[in-house]
């Protein structure tokens, strides 16, 4: 994990939020790379689950709600971590369902091995108020899940995209939790963005979906080239299911940390919507004409990070080897995901090399995300390009002046091939669509 923290640092992906008043604890912020990473896998969640799908619609809602919607949803009563606090020398706070026991089955302060105190339960949502006036009636939360926004809209949905179920809705959006112990770099912060889908269902039906919907969801992971061997399903004790869950799976990913979450996929029931007909008075059920039948829909929902993925496509595709006696790091990242697709690079700074470069580039930036990079040694800025990620590196030399080619070099295979400037554009916009599998699978 260091590791990754240092190259996001370098090679200006992830930086510490507030760094010059000595930086905001587990908060950060996205430098360019990491924008054009994060929009990456944010657009391919966007393309497999509206894109190629008949029975999805989009939505963005708003980040504060009307506070009701959180009493109906059950975050108010119950969306808490049991908190512990460390009665010896260190005082430091820890979510006791985190801790190990002992030896002797007792739970210590894994700081300094202390005495804790009592659990009590700790409410993970933001406060603020709206308005001027600062009392009761002006609360209201920063939503701690983007699903909310979904349900309550579910009847402005269902009137205005002329869908029935099964049909989902889709959002992403920034999402707030009061953390005890965040930590683990972008893995588990107080502000973070969902990828969130609830998909609404006969209550007959929710338990085929809950299945289709886990198998696809691994599946756009291994797909955007995460090693089948470092990803997992592991389905939810009953002690460990949400309020609201009738069950539950988690995609799980090997993080440095050990296997952690990324995605969760449950069967959330009728329990929202018939939690926010109650609180509002809305009728939220459907009546299916085909059958003659009302019925308050069960809703599956497949959730995930886009700051976990994110950090999950950065850790399994970091690479070091050794090429030609020299050490190189290197961003395995499938092409899609590549914040830069294309490096177009003139040998050296003269005869009319920079030039011929920079006509190209222009040509191809109209194609997919390049760049152009006439500093340093070749070496240099091949080093550069790998770190960052780029799968593709053009380069124009001496031969390129005479006859209109070019080398195109593979940054996984290292293959050169050399190739005409002609057909350049066509070459890349295949390879771009081509199947990619991790050259790590071997
Ligand atoms: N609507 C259901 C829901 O919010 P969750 O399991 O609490 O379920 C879903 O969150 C996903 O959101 C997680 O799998 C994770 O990827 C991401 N997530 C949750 N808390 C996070 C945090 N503090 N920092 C970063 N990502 C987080």
């Amino acid at each position: 994990m260091e590791k990754i923290v240092a190259l996001c640092k370098r090679r200006g992906f992830i930086f510490q939020s507030s760094e010059i008043y000595g930086g905001l604890a587990s908060t950060y912020d996205y430098g360019h790379y990491g924008v054009l990473l994060k929009n990456n896998v944010k657009g391919e969640w966007w393309r497999a689950v509206i894109q190629e799908r008949d029975d999805m619609v989009a939505l963005d809602a708003a980040i504060l709600m009307h506070p009701r919607t959180w009493e109906a949803s059950g975050h108010v009563a119950g969306f808490t971590d049991p908190l512990v606090q460390c009665l010896g020398k260190c005082k430091k706070r820890w979510r006791a369902d985190h801790l190990e026991p002992g030896e002797n089955g007792e739970l210590r302060c894994p700081e300094c091995g202390g005495e804790l105190g009592e659990a009590r339960e700790f409410n993970l949502m933001f406060e603020t108020f709206m308005g001027p006036v600062r009392d009761d009636a002006a609360r209201i939360f920063l939503r701690p899940e983007t699903a909310q926004g979904i349900f309550v809209n579910f009847k402005n949905v269902l009137q205005f995209s002329r869908r029935k179920p099964p049909f989902g809705i889709a959002q992403i959006g920034k999402a707030f939790r009061n953390e005890i112990t965040p930590g683990n770099f972008i893995f588990r912060t107080r502000e973070f963005e969902q990828m969130e889908i609830e998909f609404f269902v006969p209550p007959a039906e929710a338990e085929e979906w809950h299945r289709r919907w886990k198998d696809e969801r691994l599946s756009w992971y291994k797909n955007l080239g995460i090693r089948p061997d470092h990803l997992r399903l592991r389905d939810h004790d009953e002690d460990e299911l949400s309020h609201y869950s009738a069950a539950t799976s988690d995609v799980e990913y090997l993080f440095p940390m050990g296997w952690s979450e990324l995605e969760g996929i449950a069967n959330r029931t009728d329990f929202d919507l018939r939690q926010h007909s109650e609180y509002s008075g809305e009728d939220l059920s459907y009546f299916d004409p085909a059958t003659e039948q009302r019925y308050v829909p069960y809703v599956i929902e497949p959730s995930a990070g886009a700051d976990r993925a994110t950090l999950a496509f950065m850790v399994d595709a970091y690479d070091e080897e050794e090429v030609a006696g020299r050490k190189r790091t290197v961003l395995r990242l499938h092409p899609r995901l590549a914040p830069v697709k294309v490096a177009v690079l003139p040998l050296v700074s003269r005869d009319g090399m920079p030039e011929k470069a920079h006509s190209i580039y222009e040509e191809l930036r109209e194609l997919m995300p390049a760049e152009f990079d006439e500093g340093g040694s070749i070496g240099r800025r091949y080093r550069r390009q790998d770190e960052i990620g780029t799968p593709w590196g053009v380069t124009v030399d001496g031969q390129t002046m005479e006859d209109d080619t070019v080398t195109l070099r593979d940054r996984d295979s290292l293959e050169q091939v050399r190739i005409q400037i002609a057909a350049l554009g066509d070459d890349l916009m295949k390879r771009l669509l081509v199947e990619w599998r991790s050259p790590k699978l071997g």
